[in-house]
């Protein structure tokens, strides 16, 4: 498996990729060439054998200078549990590590209770809040548009070996 970044032409693969991996229609502005473009550095891809089977997509955040954000992964259903996940959120970090960050971000619904084992696997912790869901601390109303979320936070360690 290789870890690469992702360029334009690979998001007609990506759109698609994420409509069969997510179980329906995934949506997000993020999903595009024109953000590939301005952030490839936190777009990164997996491949075997020169087919995509997963790919994160994040940001260093412009207005917390420590920090960078995931705004999605999604592994191939049929390459799942193989440690693609946890290698694109590696290499997510030595990025974010090797461009100054030290915090990564990342979010999940409280009902995602795989996606909330994997980040805990992965040594994220979810920041308290004032309520729960289904047993989750919820950031209630989280974007703005009535979705709530599950806040995840990490602090990279290592930082002086990146
Ligand atoms: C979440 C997702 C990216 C995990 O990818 P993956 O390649 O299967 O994950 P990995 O095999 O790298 O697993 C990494 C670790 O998380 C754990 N893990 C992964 N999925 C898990 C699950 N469903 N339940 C419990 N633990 C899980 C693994 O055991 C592994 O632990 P270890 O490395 O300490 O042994 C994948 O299931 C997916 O694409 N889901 C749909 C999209 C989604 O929910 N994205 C996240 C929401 S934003």
């Amino acid at each position: 498996m290789i870890i690469r970044q992702m360029n334009q032409n690979d998001c007609e693969y990506i759109l698609k990729a994420a409509d069969d991996w997510w179980g329906g229609h995934y949506s997000s502005d993020m999903l595009s060439r024109w953000y590939i473009h301005h952030f490839r550095e936190t777009c990164l891809l997996a491949e075997e054998n020169g087919k995509i089977v997963g790919f994160i997509i994040g940001f260093l955040s412009q207005s917390e200078p420590d920090e960078a954000y995931i705004r999605i992964v999604m592994v191939d259903p049929a390459w799942r549990g193989k440690g693609i996940g946890r290698s694109l959120y590696e290499t997510f970090f030595e990025r974010a590590g090797s461009l100054g960050r030290s915090v990564i971000r990342c979010v999940t619904a409280p009902g995602k209770k795989n996606s909330i084992a994997f980040h805990a696997r992965l040594g994220f912790m979810i920041e308290p809040q004032e309520q729960e869901l289904g047993g989750v601390p919820a950031f209630i109303n989280y974007d703005g548009r009535g979705g709530n979320r599950v806040v995840f936070k990490k602090v990279l360690d290592n930082m002086s070996e990146l």
